[in-house]
């Protein structure tokens, strides 16, 4: 297949590369290179030994983005991952994010509808906010959005949705992904937070290699059984899987609607004390924490019943948290190279 990959230098979009690359499919990078860098781009050359077309284009630049269609015809799927994705930065600027996330999303769908080109969108477990039953399956109606950038995430569902409504020939899948983690087994990309980590795990790791003083445990005092908050972490490299998969589902005709949403996580939910453990343990390095306030906003546990896209697509998450957590810190050690390069 041919594949459209827009936001395809960022984190997810370089591992789903990779894959994509490493299957054999032909990838065409489009990414304006806001959050990311060309180094990137050397990092899939390096793993892959081949160097995927990139274009540095803003996804709203409307004509730049319909000559990219006009150029390239014959284009098999998109998957969507340019966005802005900072939940405290979408509440201070929220009309960067409602600008960003859904006009992008708006001028994609402008082109690909007409040329029927099926979509992979890139959701989020967001959407469904503080569930009320665990494990979360795709039948848990979305609550409130926490955030201006978890509600482009609803935002973006539902205009894709309708537009699947609207149009008979147009096709998409709906990502909801839990917590990607980890990195590239040649440690040549992984992920590189702007500034002060906000996610736990670039913070550990940064912790670990003495960037940071310590880790903070936002709150051991939630209804859990050692106290800290539970989440559904994912290697990046199953994610990636999903959505060559979701892909191939499109185009063997087996989905069951036009437009349908799949939780993408282990299934699994662990607690923050048990990640640092495991890290611990799996890399014999010790994790220098201390418990503090909860942050505000945060979800007392999040993890995915992940029965639908494993009966649908036969997809399923590979990866232990150990070995998550042990390419986490390949990567930290290897990135702290690159930049000293
Ligand atoms: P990322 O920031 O690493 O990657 C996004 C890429 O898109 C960057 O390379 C950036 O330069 C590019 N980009 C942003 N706006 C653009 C635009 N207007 N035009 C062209 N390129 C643009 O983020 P990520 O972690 O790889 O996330 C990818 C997608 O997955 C996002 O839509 C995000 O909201 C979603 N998501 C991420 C997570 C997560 O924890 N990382 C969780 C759930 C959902
Ligand atoms: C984040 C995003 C959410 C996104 C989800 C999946 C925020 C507020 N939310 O949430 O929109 O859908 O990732 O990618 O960013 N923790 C610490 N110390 C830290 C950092 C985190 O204890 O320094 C704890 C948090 O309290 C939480 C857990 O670690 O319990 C995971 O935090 P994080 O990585 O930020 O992910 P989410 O909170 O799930």
């Amino acid at each position: 297949m041919k594949i459209l990959v827009t936001g395809g230098l960022g984190y997810i979009g370089a591992h789903t590369s990779v894959l994509l690359i490493e299957q054999g499919h032909q990838v065409i990078i489009l990414d304006n290179l806001e959050n990311s860098s060309l180094r990137v781009l050397d990092g899939i050359a390096s793993i892959t030994n081949q160097r995927p077309l990139f274009y540095q284009t803003d996804l709203r630049d409307r004509k730049a983005v319909v000559e990219i269609f006009n150029k390239h015809t014959d284009i098999d799927g998109v998957i969507h991952f340019a966005a802005y994705k900072a939940v405290g930065e979408s509440v201070e600027q929220p009309l960067k994010y409602y600008d960003n996330n859904i006009n992008g999303l708006i001028a994609l769908l402008e082109c690909l509808i007409p040329q029927e080109i099926p979509l992979i969108f890139s959701s989020s477990c967001t959407v469904y906010g503080q569930a009320d039953r665990m494990p979360i399956d795709e039948t848990s109606p979305m609550k409130k959005a926490a955030s201006p950038y978890g509600y482009t995430k609803q935002i973006g569902e539902n205009i894709i949705q309708d537009c699947a409504l609207a149009n008979s020939s147009f096709k998409a899948i709906l990502l909801r992904y839990f917590n990607p983690i980890g990195a590239h087994a040649t440690a040549q990309i992984g992920e590189t937070p702007n500034g002060e980590p906000q996610n736990l795990i670039p913070y550990l790791t940064q912790a670990v290699a003495g960037k940071r003083t310590e880790l903070r445990i936002f709150g051991d005092d939630y209804d859990t059984p050692d106290g800290t908050c539970i989440r559904d972490y994912i290697h990046v490299m199953d994610l990636a899987a999903a959505h060559l998969e979701s892909l191939l589902y499109l185009h063997e005709g087996k989905n069951s609607s036009a437009c349908e949403c799949f939780n993408v996580g282990t299934g699994k939910g662990n607690s923050v004390l048990e990640v640092v453990k495991t890290f611990e343990k799996s890399t014999q390095k010790k994790v220098p924490y201390s418990i503090v306030a909860r942050r505000p906003g945060d979800i007392v546990q999040a993890y995915a019943d992940t029965h639908k896209i494993e009966k649908a697509m036969g997809w399923k998450a590979q990866y232990s948290l150990a070995e998550a957590l042990q390419s986490a810190w390949k990567w930290e050690v290897h990135s702290a190279h690159l930049e000293a390069q």
